[in-house]
């Protein structure tokens, strides 16, 4: 089965279970590449995306104000400003490019704003005319940049004080788990690296231990013979510990949010960096492929097209989502439904402030993801489009 997502993880990658014996260094020659790759000066290694967040958010040091972010992104961006002892303040998207609408975050603003996440979901770059507009109206908001799923796209990570990643197995490249802060600012970098210092602490043994099996399982897991296993375990719940990610009605963190990154993660990590280029050109291709077979096939609403972008997911709208997914699944193919709820909707959220129309809350019932990765050949692209293509009574050309 080909699975909706899969790291670009090799057996050779096993490697890095091997112990350098220096573990700040395997960290320091990660967080080095990483700023190299991202063209930054700063780039500072965490546990998670979230945690990273957090840290940047504690950095500010304005607990209690208000932080913007889009309702439909990632749950655990609102979690982390909670945890951060800040208050999220949610805005709807454009159904466009699924990306937070700038006229809201402006609503949005006032005089209890410390900053706003800019997300550029799915991999399409936030930095437009919208987001340059919303920056020249409010000079003293600050902007953090989550590229969790777009890393570089746009260059838009450079477009705020800082930005943060999230590099578990179901990002551009993985450090297993992980998540990464870069900047520009000097200042700003000695802020995080503080914050990071008091809030975490030591990964011992026992959490190498656990990343090593994790990835030495992760990597036969979505080799495609064995795939179809894995898919229809997840389907009864029996991985549910390490696929389900939230609880809707539960703000909580991992346990070992607040441990550091594990050299293991670091040299996994290290080892991507080389990938990034020939990751994403393999994306870009699959995406153009996509939009050509499948524009203007019944109901489904393409993703925009964008030079810039990276194709962290390739998204597309349908009312016939669960149709088009089972149909798939008996045809040997995957389809994703990230992100399936919209944040603001959430009972752990009924109460936070939300400025927009809820024009989002469609999107959950009709998005799907075709996967993107390095394991979908180009005559597999064309077989998924052919099976969509005919499940619609048309025919991919
Ligand atoms: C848009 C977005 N931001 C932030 C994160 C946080 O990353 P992590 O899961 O590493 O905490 C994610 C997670 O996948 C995400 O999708």
């Amino acid at each position: 089965m080909i699975p909706r997502l899969k790291p670009d993880l090799r057996l050779s990658d096993l490697i890095a279970l091997v112990p350098s014996g220096d573990s700040a260094e395997d960290i320091g020659r990660f967080e080095r590449g990483f700023a190299e790759l991202a063209g930054q000066k700063h780039a500072i290694a965490f546990p998670y995306g979230r945690t990273a967040q957090i840290a940047m958010l504690k950095a500010l040091g304005r607990p209690g104000s208000e932080v913007i972010c889009p309702s439909y992104t990632c749950v655990v961006v609102p979690h982390a400003i909670v945890k951060a002892g800040m208050r999220p303040v949610f805005v709807d998207s454009d159904p466009a490019d699924y990306n937070m609408d700038w006229t809201f975050a402006h609503d949005a603003t006032g005089p209890e704003t410390a900053a706003v996440i800019a997300t550029s979901i799915f991999g399409h770059p936030v930095n437009g005319d919208g987001f340059r507009a919303y920056r020249a109206a409010n000079p003293d908001v600050i902007v953090f940049q989550d590229c969790a799923h777009s890393f570089f796209a746009g260059d838009a990570h450079r477009d705020g004080l800082a930005a943060f990643f999230g590099l578990n197995v179901s990002k551009i490249i993985t450090a297993i788990f992980g998540g990464m802060v870069t900047t520009d600012d000097d200042a700003f970098a000695v802020k995080v690296r503080s914050a990071r210092s008091s809030l975490l602490s030591h990964a011992g043994i026992a959490q190498s231990l656990r990343r090593s099996l994790y990835l030495a399982a992760v990597i036969p897991a979505f080799w495609r013979p064995v795939y179809g296993i894995v898919n229809r375990l997840e389907r009864w719940g029996a991985l549910d510990r390490f696929v389900k990610y939230y609880d809707p009605s539960v703000i909580d963190l991992p346990a070992d949010a607040f441990k550091t990154m594990t050299s293991i993660e670091a040299r996994t990590g290290a080892r991507q960096l080389s990938r990034y280029e020939r990751i994403v050109a393999h994306r870009r291709r699959l995406a153009d492929l996509y939009h050509h077979e499948l524009t203007g096939v019944g109901d489904l609403l393409m993703p925009p097209k964008h030079d810039a972008m990276t194709v962290s997911h390739f998204v597309i709208r349908t009312d016939h989502a669960e149709y088009l997914k089972s149909a798939c699944r008996t045809a040997g193919v995957q389809l994703g439904e990230l992100i399936d709820y919209d944040c603001a909707k959430m009972p752990s959220y009924r109460d936070a402030k939300y400025i927009g129309e809820r024009r989002s809350s469609a999107f959950p019932a009709q998005v799907i993801n075709l996967p993107v990765h390095m394991g979908v050949t180009l005559d597999d692209a064309w077989r998924i489009c052919g099976v969509i293509a005919a499940e619609f009574g048309a025919s991919a050309s």
